[in-house]
């Protein structure tokens, strides 16, 4: 996937209310250059769901990327499974972050299928590889697992949900932690106190995480037979949960 990446200011100059996050235009602009310097080893699992697709994929099936965004972790997919004969879609409900999915991807991976749909409706069938990589945070916590009911009943045997979180540590001194850390990541990468307070406050209440713990129990409760932690950097996590 090619473009310009522009770099993410936005909260150097805007003044955020809490929970005013949103992805419309200003967020897809700079979405590129936002992900990496604020999540702990994105291009790393995007490097990686390549690899998982490869290791999963199975002939002829589905590939869905639930929440994808500008479609990174699409591509990844598609890459692993090339010369499978699968089906790969991207969906999210933003128009602006679709539009510039398919844009991005049009001349590499013509068959990629991108739909703007609320993941929460969206039909999954038939499915070797279902991807939710930093999505389902964004979703109300009520309506968590009957997504992953959802997830896991379009799966075939054998197939597989990626899932990343960012993650809630599981007492107040492991949280306290991980949070530091997270906004010494943020730090080094070039945003300011000001630029880190002011995005925390617009995610408050939009982004809600989770412990590992709940995320695991809810895994189990939607009926995955096992679920493994493949990336850990500090409260960010990718799974994969077998069917
Ligand atoms: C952090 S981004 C995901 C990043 C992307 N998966 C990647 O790897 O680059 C979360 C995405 O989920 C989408 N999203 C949030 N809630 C959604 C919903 N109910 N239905 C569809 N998309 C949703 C947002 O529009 C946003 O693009």
């Amino acid at each position: 996937m090619s473009g310009k990446t522009t770099r993410d200011d936005m909260y150097a100059t805007r003044v955020a209310a809490p929970g005013d996050f949103v992805f419309d235009e200003t967020v897809a602009a700079v979405f590129p250059d936002m992900i990496s310097r604020s999540v702990p080893g994105y291009p790393a699992i995007i490097n990686m769901i390549t690899l998982l697709a490869d290791r999963y994929a199975q002939p002829g099936s589905t590939l869905c990327d639930l929440g994808c965004s500008l479609g990174a972790s699409t591509v990844a997919l598609a890459t692993g499974a090339a010369g499978r004969n699968c089906h790969v879609i991207g969906v999210d409900n933003a128009p602006a972050m679709l539009d510039r999915a398919r844009a991005l991807s049009h001349a590499d991976h013509p068959a990629i299928v991108w739909r703007c749909e609320d993941v929460r409706t969206v039909g999954i069938a038939d499915a070797s590889v279902v991807v939710l990589n930093f999505t389902l945070q964004f979703l109300p916590v009520d309506d968590r697992l009957a997504l992953l009911n959802r997830v896991h009943e379009g799966l075939r045997p054998g197939g597989v949900l990626i899932l990343s979180e960012k993650v809630a540590g599981t007492d107040e001194q492991a949280n306290d932690l991980l949070v530091e850390m997270h906004h010494a990541f943020k730090r080094a990468n070039g945003y300011s106190e000001l630029e880190i307070s002011r995005k925390r406050s617009a995610l408050e209440s939009v982004l809600v995480p989770e412990t590992l713990e709940r995320h695991r129990a809810r895994l189990e409760d939607a009926g995955f037979a096992r679920c493994d932690v493949w990336f850990q950097c500090f409260n960010f996590v990718s799974m994969v949960a077998r069917r």
